[in-house]
Formats: C-alpha cells, sequence, structure tokens
C-alpha cells in the first residue's frame, strides 16, 4: 500500500483512462456522508489496489477495463498491483481475481486452483465439475478463445457478489493468451473448471458479471439455511 501510494504519476495516468468514479448520489446525502466520514473516520485513507474486494454496484466493475501499456509490462506498478491481486486471493480462498476487483481497471487476471483446494470440495463435485490443480498464473492484457462450444451449467459465485451464487453455462474448453509479469507471451489450453475460471475472470475486464447471463431461478444466498437456523443473526463479511 505504502509502496503504491509512491507513485501518484501512474495512479493519476489510470484515473485518467478508466478509473474510479465518484459515486453519484444527492449532494445532501454527500455532505452528509463526508460529515460522517470526517468525525469518525478522520485520518482513513484507503485507495486502490485494494485489499477487500468491490462489490457490485461499484461502477468499476461495469466498465471496460484499460489495456496494460507494453511499456508498463514488468513495471514496478504493474507488479505491486498483481502481487496486490495474488495477495486477496489466496486471503480470500478464491480462484480468480480481475484487477478492477480490487478497484483497478487494468487488464490483469490472476489465477490459481490449488492442490489444498481439493479437500474443499467432496470427490463427486471435484469430479462433476471437472476441477483439476491449476498453478498460479498472473496474465497482462489476456485474449480467450472458444476452442470447444460444448456447454456445462455449474453454481458459480463472485467476490464481488458477495454471499450470492448461481447457475451459469460455461464453454468447455477454451485457449487463453495473454503477457507473464516478466513479459513473456504465454498460452494455456483449459478445460472444465479452469475454463470456467478463465471466462468468469475475461467477463470481469469487459464489465460484466456472472449475473449477466446466470439462470435467474437458481440465484441463491449462500446463508439462506443459516439465516432460518440463526433467527436471521447472521452477517456476510466484506473482510477476512
Ligand atoms: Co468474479
Amino acid at each position: 500500500m505504502m509502496q503504491f501510494q509512491r507513485l501518484p504519476a501512474f495512479a493519476l495516468k489510470i484515473s485518467n483512462q478508466a478509473g474510479r468514479f465518484v459515486c453519484t448520489s444527492s449532494s445532501r446525502a454527500k455532505s452528509f456522508r463526508k460529515m460522517y466520514q470526517e468525525v469518525f473516520t478522520p485520518n482513513l485513507v484507503n485507495k486502490p489496489p485494494y485489499e477487500h474486494f468491490v462489490q457490485v454496484g461499484d461502477p468499476i466493475l461495469r466498465t471496460k477495463a484499460a489495456e496494460v501499456p507494453e511499456e508498463l509490462v514488468n513495471s514496478k506498478e504493474v507488479n505491486l498491483i498483481a502481487e496486490k491481486m495474488v495477495k486477496v486471493l489466496r486471503k480470500f480462498d478464491c480462484v480468480g481475481v480481475a484487477a478492477p476487483q480490487i478497484g483497478v481497471s487494468l487488464r490483469i487476471i490472476v489465477m490459481e486452483f490449488s492442490e489444498g483446494l481439493k479437500d474443499h470440495f467432496s470427490k463427486s463435485i471435484y469430479e462433476a465439475r471437472k476441477m483439476c490443480t491449476l498453478p498460479l498464473t498472473v496474465l497482462i492484457n489476456p485474449v480467450l478463445s472458444v476452442t470447444n462450444y460444448d456447454k456445462h451449467k455449474h453454481h458459480e459465485g463472485c467476490m464481488s457478489v458477495r454471499g450470492f451464487s448461481a447457475e451459469v453455462e460455461r464453454y468447455d474448453s477454451i485457449l487463453i493468451k495473454g503477457t507473464t509479469l516478466e513479459g513473456v507471451e504465454k498460452e494455456m489450453q483449459l478445460s472444465g473448471w479452469n475454463a470456467r475460471i478463465a471466462q468468469h475472470e475475461m467477463d470481469h475486464l469487459d464489465g460484466k458479471l456472472y449475473i449477466d447471463h446466470m439462470d435467474r431461478a437458481t440465484f441463491t444466498c449462500t446463508c439462506w439455511e443459516t439465516v432460518n437456523t440463526k433467527g436471521g443473526r447472521v452477517e456476510i463479511p466484506f473482510y477476512k
């Protein structure tokens, strides 16, 4: 965080291109919020790249992310953003992060399906969803093409739509090409769940979310049963 803040010129460039938006609420609400913030959080400065996931409603999730300029590949700035993405991915035990999800509107994704995640799923689910290990992969300016148009429908969630999931159809196999942090061109053929992860993260770079093409009848609050058993005393955390 501190290191990133020492790079105002770069941050400015991002915000000029596609970056953050100011909340568009009424001026009265805005002035109340400002007063509240000043009273209760006088020194709070929280700037992207965040260590939390921005949530649906944040305009950055609906913005087409900007390409990372070639000269910035393997730069300190981009490496720091990627580092933060990996940190957030592992902190929240998830399998993919797109830069807009931590408040940076650039075309960078990270994916990882670690060996340890195998224990999170029953063998039948692991096999039905065609899950398999995917080593940590960071891709800059990725491009995806479908190599097998068969579709599979499974429950999918998103850390930016925290607390919900729904069934989403995704293509069976894809080819993804991009640039590594070191500036090397890389391509990967992915199928099954890993192809799903790639399709989900690519959507984020184009301002799309799974809720845009989910089977709406399957949209589920992931803790709906606990809401009943605990008499409603359940919270969905946005931090970890
Ligand atoms: Co997502």
